[in-house]
């Protein structure tokens, strides 16, 4: 068996020596390079073009929104974004014309040779602006989706209860960061034309691609190109950058390559939407939720992108793994006039369990009680039910489960231990802090089954067995883990599997990379697949590797030049029940747990916060791969410390200002305590051997077992993250003040 095992990553050794070839790295045959020219402001009319009569631009292809084939929309839920601006724009950085030059050189100063000049129009810059008639850009309201959770009888509560308690809670934009930026390739190949670039979503673009150009599906093709990081950011953003560059490559006859540096990527791409999250909650006087009510409110940018599935899953996390009667939610995604927000890690589930697990402090204070015994009193029991009606059965012990961070990660002696050092120090002040969270592996509700994914497995003539998804590689592993996946299922060695590039021609559409879904979803698909395969071979053959092996190459003897393919195709489980209208039932068909644990230090001179030990405990169901997942939790632990102490974006007129890694600052491996991760494993029935998704998980609990943490050294409450130095510096003096 290889799941479980400490499989090296398939993908290491080439990565490592330098051999692996990204997007940026190819070149054509007679390569055009392609760039973007952008609106210089939040909102307005286009009014003028203007092109420096200095330069030849006869020597360059020019594309604007008239030059599209079909209708000038970017596919995605709602078909509201334009590709290219055609009179107005709603944000600054929208794309409004592509060139395309031979020459890098001449295009970079071309790219300075053309002004847009924008009249103004009044610009929503914050999502809690009042929206005047002058600011309407969608519906009668700017709210493009609204999500509403129901259970029990909430205002009567209220009316009856012991303590209400009221908190709101901020978070930031955070820029995904990822290692190579956004990049793209198209070319005419075989009368197709191709986008080849580093990407997540196949499927999505090929679809963007499609209704963008109003062609069939057969005119194009989309191929992944080996890619250097994702984390959401190249979940939505690939389709329009191929978009442009397939536009381009149409007009110039030729290749065009479209690479972004930072500062562009920084500016114009999407970012983790801001959040503000108002609780307010009864509970009785020994601790116990006896209502809540929570109004979520996204920043979604200028167009719907991603912003209705990010609204529904962060409402879906809202209330945090804890038992409550009565519960009413309301979400709103708002327009401003900002870059689209998009899809990133956690997926709107890390603001709203930020709040909440702020907000449990914030009770257990107000009651006087250790948070943690706040937490132990209404963590999920078996049988009870979540905020949707949902019942929580998975056999987790999430009081053992929580139990076993505060015990690993030595909180009571450690809490003694600060109170006895901070009496002390002149300046340095320590506290430990945690957070109880959870994330729903999957899309949500009734997604997975409107995806309907398809995954293969190949018996190839050498014996040898090829695995065919749309599943993307981005850094998590999942080259290595589908491998191990299906090995197992064949009982084949490693060496034996091979996973096919994702490429819409030759790959099923087996679902976005994305909303952990890879390893459960898919890799279940890919078991079934494998019992397809072994299937179609005489019996008796599943056996064993020589076996199996010697089956398939006798198949294609005794059946020359077929395939040999072993197919499956999603199918709900019947125990699964959503209703999308009034969001009752089984959100997900499984979640993971986990409680997170981190220890700082704050410096009273430079107010700068130091995360100094770190403990993740989650349960994940089967560990396919211990240490690429130990890695997965140690990434996301490293995101969330920087969503909550460093990174910062900062707008001016809707756009970042900050657009440079020298001061966006996320934390280097200097910065991060060690992170002491263990798991436990409860196997699912829906995922491979049991398995589970753990990719966002680690995402959603650092920021506030951070900040909780600051608070207890602090003795203080700090709503808003991310607390950079200056932020901190500002509370306390106001609360010093005040
Ligand atoms: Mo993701 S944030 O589900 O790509």
């Amino acid at each position: 068996m290889t799941v479980g095992a400490d499989i090296p990553r398939v993908d290491g050794v080439d990565k490592l020596r330098g051999v692996t070839r990204y997007v940026d790295d190819l070149t054509l045959e007679g390569m055009w390079h392609g760039a973007t020219i952008r609106s210089p402001r939040a909102r307005g009319r286009i009014t003028n073009i203007h092109f420096d009569p200095a330069v030849a631009w006869d020597e360059f292809v020019i594309v604007d929104h008239r030059d599209i084939p079909g209708p000038n929309e970017v596919a995605f839920i709602e078909n509201d974004q334009p590709a290219l601006a055609a009179r107005e724009v709603r944000f600054r950085h929208e794309p409004v014309l592509l060139i395309a030059h031979r020459s890098p050189a001449a295009l970079r100063r071309a790219r300075r040779a053309i002004r847009i000049d924008v009249e103004p129009l009044p610009a929503v810059l914050s999502p809690h602006q009042p929206v005047t008639p002058e600011l309407l850009q969608y519906c009668d309201d700017n709210v493009f989706k609204r999500i509403d959770i129901s259970k029990g009888d909430v205002a009567a509560v209220f009316a009856a209860a012991p303590h209400v308690i009221e908190g709101t809670y901020e978070t930031g934009a955070q820029e995904h960061v990822y290692l190579e930026p956004q990049g793209m390739l198209a070319y005419h190949e075989d009368g197709r034309l191709v986008a080849r670039g580093s990407l997540q979503c196949p499927y999505y673009v090929l679809n963007a691609l499609t209704h963008l150009f109003a062609r069939p599906p057969e005119a194009f093709r989309v191929i992944q190109t080996p890619t250097g990081g994702a984390f959401g950011g190249k979940e939505d953003f690939p389709s329009i950058l191929a978009i442009h560059a397939a536009l381009l490559a149409e007009r110039a006859g030729a290749p065009v390559k479209m690479i972004y540096d930072r500062q562009e990527d920084m500016a114009a791409t999407t970012k983790r939407h801001p959040s503000r999250v108002r609780h307010r909650t009864a509970v009785d006087d020994d601790g116990r939720l006896l209502a809540m009510e929570i109004e979520v409110v996204l920043d979604a940018g200028a167009y719907v992108s991603l912003s209705p599935v990010v609204l529904s899953r962060g409402c879906l996390h809202a209330t945090g793994p804890y038992y409550c009667e009565n519960v009413r939610v309301h979400g709103e995604a708002r327009l401003t006039n900002t870059p689209p927000n998009g899809a990133f890690r956690g997926f709107g589930a890390p603001q709203t369990l930020f709040a909440v697990e702020r907000h449990m402090n914030v009770i257990a204070e107000h009651l006087g009680l250790d948070p943690a015994e706040l937490r132990r009193r209404n963590l999920l029991r078996d049988g009870q039910t979540m905020a949707t009606g949902q019942v929580f059965r998975d056999g987790t012990d999430l009081v053992g489960l929580f139990e076993r961070t505060l015990e690993l990660s030595s909180y009571r002696q450690r809490r003694k231990q600060h109170a006895a050092f901070n009496a002390k120090h002149p300046y340095l002040r320590r506290g430990v802090g945690f957070a109880s969270f959870f994330h729903g592996a999957g899309f949500t509700g009734a997604g997975e089954k409107h995806l309907a994914s398809e995954a293969s497995v190949a018996g190839l003539p050498d014996g040898t067995v090829e695995v065919l998804t749309a599943q993307t590689e981005m850094g998590q592993g999942a080259l290595t883990v589908l491998s191990q996946i299906v090995a197992d299922r064949l009982g084949i060695p490693l060496a034996l599997v091979r996973v096919a590039t994702p490429d819409t021609s030759r790959v099923p559409n087996s679902g976005p990379t994305v909303a952990s879904r890879t390893v459960m979803i898919v890799g279940r698909l890919l078991e079934r697949a494998c019992d397809d395969l072994v299937a179609r071979l005489p019996s008796g053959t599943d056996e064993g590797c020589a076996a199996l092996s010697d089956a398939i190459r006798a198949w294609h003897a005794a059946n020359h030049g077929q395939a040999l393919r072993g197919h499956a195709r999603y199918s709900q489980p019947a125990s699964i029940a959503w209703d999308e209208e009034h969001y009752r039932g089984d959100a997900y068909a499984c979640y993971a747990w986990a409680t997170h644990a981190a220890e700082v230090e704050v410096d009273l001179r430079t107010f700068i916060a130091r995360v100094t030990d770190y403990v993740a405990v989650q349960e994940v169901g089967k560990v396919v791969n211990p240490t690429l997942a130990r890695g997965q939790i140690q990434g996301g632990v490293a995101q969330a410390i920087g969503w909550a102490l460093t990174e910062d974006v900062v707008l001016e007129d809707g756009a970042m200002a900050n657009n440079q890694m020298t001061n966006y600052i996320i934390p280097a491996s200097g910065d991060l305590p060690p992170i002491r991760v263990y798991f436990e494993q409860q196997p699912t029935p829906y995922g491979p051997q049991g398995a589970k998704g753990l990719g966002e998980l680690p995402m959603d609990g650092g920021a506030p077992a951070v900040i909780n943490a600051v608070c207890q050294a602090l003795g203080t409450s700090i709503s808003q993250i991310p607390l950079t130095p200056e932020r901190l510096l500002e509370h306390l003096e106001g609360t010093a003040g005040g």
